[in-house]
C-alpha cells in the first residue's frame, strides 16, 4: 500500500525582499521558510509525523508542498525507516540517526514524537513535538537569515514526568537530502600544525561522522560540513548544502544515506560517553546548528556563509572594527620574557606598522618553561619588576594597543593555584591522570573554578590598560571525571564546561566592552561559530610556513571569515617545515586574512624593515577588501597546481585584489592565465601592483570588469615561493 501524506497548501504572503518569511498554513500544519534565494519546508502528516519538505533552491509562491515520494515499508525495514521525520525520537525501531534518544526510569526506550503545537514569532517558527505516550517534549527551533538564507536550528527537551529520564542523544537538528547516488560530503581536518585539510568522500549508507571526543572542538575534526552532487557541484557551479554546529565541546555530525537513498545529516551532542539525567520540569537545550544553501558552489556557499557570520556571529564590536595589524612576540622570544626585551621588541613592531603589541606566553608566575605556572596569573617580578604599566605605557606611548596571552581554562600541577586546588581539575579520583603539556585541564563547569577563572581575568584586565586578550588552551581531555559529582551527574561535564566558558567570556565582554579577544587552542583547535559569537579573531595554526599557510588558509575559508583568520610573518626558515622563503612571499601570505607579525625583529636587516614596512602599510589600503570583502578562491593551492590564487572584492566592487602565488616553477614560462571573478562587468578598473612596482608586460592599465574577467591576467611570476597582489579600484 501506498502511505497517502495529507498536506494543506501553505498560504503564502507576498514576496518581500530581503526579508524572511516564515508560512504556516492555517489549519493545514505545513510550515515555509524562505530567504535570500533558499526555502525550507516541513509539515504534519495525517498520522501526526513532522516530516521534512524541502530544503534546497527557492521553491514558488503558491507551490503545492508535498512530501517526498514514500515506499511501502517492507518487514525489515518499517515506518520510521523509510519515511523520514524531521526530528526522530529513537523509537518504533528506527535504524537512521536520532534527533533524541532516551532511556524513561522504568527502563522503556521507546520515544515516539509526534507533532503537538507551533508559533511563529517574526522570523521564527517553534514547533513543539511529544511523545505519543508518555510527556517528555522537543521544542525546535527554525530561524532563517533574510540576506543568506541561513537557517539557524536548534532543540530543547523538557521531562514533564515525575521520574528522571536519561538523554542518551540529542541533536540540534536532523537534516534530509533528497535521494541520490551521487552526493559528496567536504569537511575540514587535521593536527596541531596541520589543521584545515580539506577531504571529500562519497556520502552512502556507510555512515560518516565528523567528530570530537576530545572535550574540546579540536583540530581532528572541525564542526563543518558541506555536501554537494558528484559532476554538478564545484567551486562557482552547483548545488551546496552546509552547515555548522555552534559549539566549542565535543559534538558530532553524522551523514549518511538512508535504506531509500536519502541522505541523512544529524547534528549534535556527540553520543560518545553522552548522558543526562533531566530531571523532572528540566529542560536540556542544544547548541544552534547554523545551516545554508547555494546554487553557486562552493564558493558560494562560503561567501554566503562569511556574510552571515560577519552579520550574526560575531561579537557586535568585532563587527564594527577591521583587525589592527598585531605584532606577537612567541616565536621570537618563546618564553624568554622580559621587559627590556619586549621593551625592544616593541620599538621595532611600532617602527614597521604593528597597531597591538601582544605578549604571549611566559609573562607570568614561575612561568620559565611549560612545566610550571600555569594558573598563576600574577606578573613575574623577575621579568617585570615594576609591573606590566611601565611596559604598556611605552607600547602606548610608541602608538599601539597593547594585548597579552592567557590559558585560563588550565593548570600546571607545578603551581600555586594547583597545591591549593588539586580537586579542581578533570580527573577521575584514584586514577592515573594524562598529563599533555606538563599541564591539566581545570574543570571550568564547577561554579566555584567558573568565579576564580572570571574574578582574575576581570582584576587583570580592570587593573592594566589591556587592550586584547589571546584566550589560548593547549590540550584536550583525557580523563572526563568530575570529582564529587554525583555519578548520575558526571556526564554534564561535557556541557557545563562550555557553557560556563561561554558565560565567562560572555561576562568579560559584558563589563569590558572595548575588550578585543582572539581564541586559540594550540593554533586552530577550538575554531567553531561557539567561540566565534566571543571572540574578535582567532589563531588559526601554530603552523606559519607561508606555503603551508596557503593551504590552511584554503582550507579555513571554506567555512569561516577571512575577516577572523589571523596569519603572521614570521622567521624563516620556519620552525614547522625548515622551508626558507623571502619576506615578500611570506608578507603576501599573511595578508590574505588578519595580518600579524610574529618574528623576532631584533634580528631584522635594515632592509628587512624597509620591506615590512612597505607591506604593512599595503595591507592597510586593502585591510577592508581583505576582511570585508567577496572570498574567490580562483586556484586552490592543492599539491597538484604550483599556481594558487585568490582574490577579495569589496561589498560595493569598487576595490579587489588578486593574489597570485607560485610555488614552484616549471618549464620556461607560464602561459595561463587567472580569471578574476566577482569585479562589476560593466565598470571600468584601474590596475596596480600592491607595494609598487611594474605592471608585468601586457597587462593594460585599465579595463572594464567584463574585460578582466575574461582576458585574465597572465602570471608574472617566476621561481619558487614567490607571489604578487593586484588591486583594482574602480576608476570613477
Ligand atoms: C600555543 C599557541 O598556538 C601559540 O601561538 C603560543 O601562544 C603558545 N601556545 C604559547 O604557549
Amino acid at each position: 500500500m501506498r502511505r497517502a501524506l495529507l498536506f494543506g497548501v501553505a498560504l503564502l504572503a507576498p514576496a518581500l525582499p530581503a526579508e524572511a518569511r516564515v508560512t504556516a498554513a492555517p489549519g493545514a500544519r505545513v510550515f515555509r521558510l524562505d530567504g535570500n534565494g533558499v526555502t525550507y519546508a516541513l509539515g504534519v502528516d495525517d498520522k501526526g509525523y513532522l516530516r521534512p519538505i524541502h530544503w534546497g533552491g527557492p521553491l514558488a509562491d503558491g507551490d503545492p508542498l508535498v512530501p517526498p515520494i514514500v515506499i511501502e515499508p517492507s518487514s525489515f525495514d518499517p515506518q520510521p525507516t523509510v519515511t523520514a521525520q524531521e526530528f526522530p525520537g529513537q523509537g518504533e525501531g528506527l535504524v537512521t540517526e536520532p534527533g533524541v534518544k532516551v532511556a524513561f526510569a522504568d527502563g522503556n526506550r521507546d520515544l515516539v514524537l509526534k507533532y503537538r503545537s507551533h508559533r511563529v514569532d517574526g522570523e521564527t517558527l517553534t514547533v513543539e513535538l511529544a511523545d505519543i505516550a508518555r510527556p517528555l517534549f522537543v521544542t525546535l527551533r527554525y530561524t532563517m537569515d533574510p540576506y543568506t538564507g541561513v537557517l539557524a536550528r536548534s532543540a530543547t527537551i523538557r521531562n514533564g514526568g515525575k521520574r528522571p529520564v536519561r538523554v542518551d542523544q540529542l541533536a540540534a537538528a536532523v537534516f534530509t537530502l533528497p535521494s541520490g547516488d551521487d552526493y559528496r560530503l567536504s569537511y575540514l581536518t587535521g593536527r596541531h600544525a596541520a589543521e584545515w585539510t580539506l577531504k571529500e568522500v562519497s556520502v552512502t549508507p556507510a555512515l560518516t561522522a565528523i567528530e570530537s571526543r576530545r572535550g574540546l572542538t579540536g583540530h581532528g575534526n572541525n564542526p563543518w560540513f558541506a555536501i554537494g552532487r558528484a559532476g554538478r557541484t564545484a567551486e562557482e557551479s552547483g548545488p551546496v548544502w552546509f552547515g555548522a554546529f555552534a559549539w566549542s565541546g565535543s559534538f558530532r555530525i553524522s551523514v549518511a544515506q538512508d535504506v531509500v537513498g536519502r541522505v541523512r545529516v544529524a547534528a549534535g551532542y556527540n553520543p560518545y560517553d553522552f548522558a543526562w539525567a533531566l530531571k523532572p520540569g528540566e529542560t536540556l537545550d542544544t547548541p544552534v546548528v547554523y545551516a545554508g544553501y547555494s546554487d553557486h558552489g562552493m564558493g558560494g556557499a562560503s561567501r554566503s556563509f562569511h556574510a552571515f557570520q560577519l552579520t550574526h556571529i560575531l561579537p557586535d564590536h568585532a563587527r564594527g572594527r577591521l583587525r589592527p595589524v598585531l605584532y606577537n612576540s612567541w616565536e621570537a622570544t618563546a618564553f624568554d620574557v622580559t621587559e627590556a626585551g619586549q621593551m625592544a621588541l616593541a620599538d621595532k613592531a611600532a617602527a614597521i606598522g604593528a597597531e597591538r603589541f601582544v605578549v604571549d606566553d611566559g609573562w607570568f608566575g614561575a612561568r620559565d618553561s611549560d612545566r610550571a605556572g600555569l594558573g598563576d596569573w600574577t606578573v613575574n617580578p623577575r621579568k617585570f619588576p615594576h609591573g606590566l604599566k611601565p611596559l604598556i605605557d611605552k607600547v602606548k606611548a610608541l602608538g599601539m594597543d597593547f594585548g597579552l596571552w592567557v590559558e585560563p581554562e588550565s593548570v600546571n600541577p607545578d603551581s600555586d593555584l594547583y597545591r591549593q586546588h588539586p580537586d579542581w581539575v578533570i580527573a577521575f579520583p584514584g586514577r592515573p591522570r594524562t598529563e599533555a603539556r606538563n599541564q591539566l585541564v581545570l574543570n571550568l563547569a564547577r561554579a566555584d573554578v567558573r568565579t576564580h577563572v572570571l574574578g582574575w581575568l576581570d582584576r587583570l584586565v580592570s587593573e592594566n590598560d589591556i587592550a586584547f586578550l589571546k584566550w589560548d588552551v593547549n590540550r584536550r581531555w583525557t580523563e572526563p571525571g568530575w570529582a564529587g559529582k554525583s555519578p548520575g551527574d558526571q556526564q554534564r561535564l561535557y556541557v557545563d564546561y562550555v557553557r560556563n566558558l561561554y558565560a565567562v567570556l560572555d561576562e568579560l565582554r559584558r563589563r569590558h566592552p572595548a575588550l578585543e579577544i582572539e581564541g586559540c587552542a594550540g593554533g586552530g583547535g577550538r575554531v567553531d561559530l561557539g567561540m566565534m559569537a566571543r571572540v574578535d579573531q582567532v589563531w588559526t595554526s601554530d603552523n606559519t610556513d607561508p606555503s603551508d599557510r596557503l593551504a590552511i588558509q584554503d582550507g579555513f575559508t571554506h567555512a569561516y571569515a577571512p575577516a577572523v583568520m589571523m596569519a603572521w610573518v614570521t622567521d624563516s626558515p620556519n620552525w614547522a617545515n625548515t622551508r626558507v622563503t623571502s619576506l615578500d612571499y611570506r608578507f603576501l601570505s599573511a595578508m590574505q586574512g588578519g595580518l600579524g607579525i610574529g618574528a623576532n625583529l631584533l634580528k631584522w636587516q635594515a632592509e628587512d624593515v624597509v620591506t615590512a614596512r612597505k607591506w604593512v602599510a599595503a595591507y592597510k589600503t586593502i585591510r577592508s577588501t581583505i576582511q570585508r570583502g567577496q572570498l574567490y578562491r580562483l586556484v586552490s593551492p592543492d599539491a597538484s597546481a604550483s599556481t594558487s590564487a585568490t582574490m577579495y572584492v569589496a561589498p560595493d566592487q569598487r576595490q579587489a585584489v588578486l593574489f597570485q602565488m607560485l610555488h614552484s616553477s616549471m618549464w620556461r614560462d607560464n602561459p595561463g592565465a587567472i580569471l578574476p571573478l566577482g569585479l562589476a562587468a560593466e565598470r571600468r578598473y584601474s590596475v596596480r601592483m600592491l607595494g609598487g612596482g611594474a605592471l608585468p608586460a601586457g597587462v593594460p592599465a585599465v579595463a572594464s570588469g567584463a574585460w578582466w574577467m575574461t582576458q585574465g591576467l597572465r602570471s608574472p611570476l617566476k621561481g619558487d615561493f614567490v607571489g604578487a597582489a593586484f588591486v583594482f579600484e574602480a576608476t570613477p
